[in-house]
């Protein structure tokens, strides 16, 4: 394996006017970077040009001539670079926003034999049917979902001030980025000794 720093890249899922998500990624970027695992960067899909139409062939085997809008090219190379992903993601209505939809069909090869953990928020569910639908779609494109996800229920009063009133919440954070790390260089490893059969 090269001596390369694990690229982590945190995903905000929410595009909506006035969402809390920019908190929450802001807060785990800050768990991600005092871990010290990873060289992390945040991608906010409020900035990315995601159209819902998407083109006539697969992503999977159009390669790097896909036509994607010129305002995704910075997504699509952060998710092509990456090592690991966390996606920050709320839940509407039972599920994950159609941004984050919208980002992972407009991609398949950038997902493939790589590791997914998941920072979910919302009302009373906490987004934890959000995540189960995403680890779902996930498997599709061949990426390894960590089993130990962060769920912040009524997201609203449980945060001041950018952070969760949860004492615990940074040990719970931890844990996934420890399980997140060690599927890093698993993954890594397995992809640079032979190419992934899928
Ligand atoms: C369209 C919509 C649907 C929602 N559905 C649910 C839901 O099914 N379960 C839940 O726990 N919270 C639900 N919520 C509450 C959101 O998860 C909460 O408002 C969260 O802050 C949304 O994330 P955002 O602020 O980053 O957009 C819903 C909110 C919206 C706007």
């Amino acid at each position: 394996m090269e001596n390369t720093a694990h690229k982590l890249l945190i995903i905000v899922g929410s595009v909506r006017e006035g969402r809390f998500g920019p908190v929450v990624g802001a807060w785990v970027a800050g768990q991600a970077r005092a871990h010290g695992g990873f060289e992390v960067d945040v991608v906010d899909l409020a900035d990315v040009d995601l159209p819902l139409a998407l083109p006539a062939a697969s992503p999977k085997h159009a390669g790097a001539d896909y036509p994607r809008p010129a305002g995704m090219a910075a997504l699509t190379s952060a998710l092509g670079d990456a090592d690991a992903f966390v996606i920050v993601t709320p839940e509407y209505n039972h599920s994950y926003p159609a941004s984050l939809k919208a980002a992972v069909d407009w991609h398949f090869t950038q997902w493939t034999a790589k590791p997914v953990a998941f920072v979910s928020y919302g009302g009373a569910a906490g987004g934890r049917h959000a995540v189960l639908h995403l680890e779902n779609v996930l498997t599709e494109l061949h990426a390894v979902t960590v089993r130990d996800g962060l769920s912040f229920p009524n997201c609203y009063t449980a945060w001041q001030d950018g952070r969760p009133l949860d004492p615990e919440a940074p040990r719970y954070a931890r844990t996934l980025l420890d399980q997140l790390f060690w599927w890093t260089n698993t993954l890594r490893a397995g992809r640079e000794a032979a190419p992934y059969p899928g």
